[in-house]
């Protein structure tokens, strides 16, 4: 009885994006900390976020994060860029019930890329480097580095039809890579939860002057550290992960298999308001 009281105080974590691309945040998750119960999250239906006004990809995700918090959520991880750099602080100040948190993944990887000192390449989408979010929060952290940014529209759209390793996306991808390494950055950060599925293809255009981090580690270790300083979160322990989705349950089934090894059992789709 006691335990099930007890139980029911501790939270799920979420973990949110537009679509897919958030699952490889999952996945760093699951594997740093594959003791908690994880709800995903992917609002499939509406993507890509990243062509939205601030207004829509606000209204969007408060509707995500109200959806999370009401399936026992206790904390939740905007494993997308767009949300982080347009939402994040607006869901901050407006939108939390008492004991409930919302966190970003740009802070992380901006902390982690606060000592170099050189020429960065950025690519994300057009909303996350309209916003400057990057740049406004290495600032923050006192880095040097001069930040060359390039929006890369298609790239979100072709993830998620499943062409990751089409010769198009290849193609596109020198597209928007080629102007940052004529420029000679020494690291590039991947603003975009769906382009670490491209690593591969992105490290080969690059070639071995410039450093790729894998920024779905970045972001697990990090939250690894942020539960270690705040004992005070208490949440659930069976291990379990739950997935819903916006769209095609079985689209989703199909392409997840790219962004992360675990087989997933159920999902189900639902529809945000
Ligand atoms: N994964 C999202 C991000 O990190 C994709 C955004 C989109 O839907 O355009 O920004």
């Amino acid at each position: 009885m006691l335990g099930n009281i007890l139980n029911r105080k501790n939270g799920k974590i979420g973990v949110f994006d537009s679509g897919l691309g958030g699952l490889t945040v999952l996945a760093a998750l699951r594997n740093n900390n594959p003791e908690y119960d994880y709800i995903y999250l992917g609002d499939s239906a509406r993507s890509p976020y990243g062509e939205k006004s601030q207004e829509t990809i606000y209204q969007y995700s408060r509707q995500a994060t109200d959806f999370l918090f009401r399936q026992g959520c206790k904390i939740i991880i905007f494993a997308c860029n767009t949300a982080s750099s347009q939402a994040l602080r607006k869901v901050q100040e407006n939108d939390l019930p008492e004991g409930k948190k919302v966190l970003g993944v740009i802070r992380p990887i901006v902390e982690k890329c606060a000592a170099i000192t050189s020429t960065i390449g950025l690519m994300g989408t057009k909303a996350t480097v309209s916003s400057g979010a990057y740049n406004r929060e290495l600032s923050a952290v006192g880095s040097k580095a001069k930040i060359i940014s390039n929006p890369a529209p298609l790239l979100v759209p072709l993830i998620e039809e499943g062409w990751a390793k089409k010769t198009i996306t290849t193609k596109m991808l020198k597209h928007y890579l080629l102007p940052l390494k004529s420029k000679h950055v020494t690291a590039l950060i991947l603003a975009c939860t769906h382009y670490p599925i491209l690593i591969k293809q992105i490290k080969r255009i690059m070639g071995k002057n410039c450093q790729v981090p894998d920024p779905g580690k970045i972001v697990a270790d990090s939250f690894k550290d942020y539960l270690a300083r705040h004992q005070e979160i208490k949440l659930s322990k069976n291990g379990r992960c739950e997935f819903f989705t916006t769209d095609d349950p079985e689209k989703f089934r199909r392409l997840a298999k790219t962004f992360m090894p675990e087989k997933i059992e159920k999902i189900k789709k639902i529809e945000l308001i």
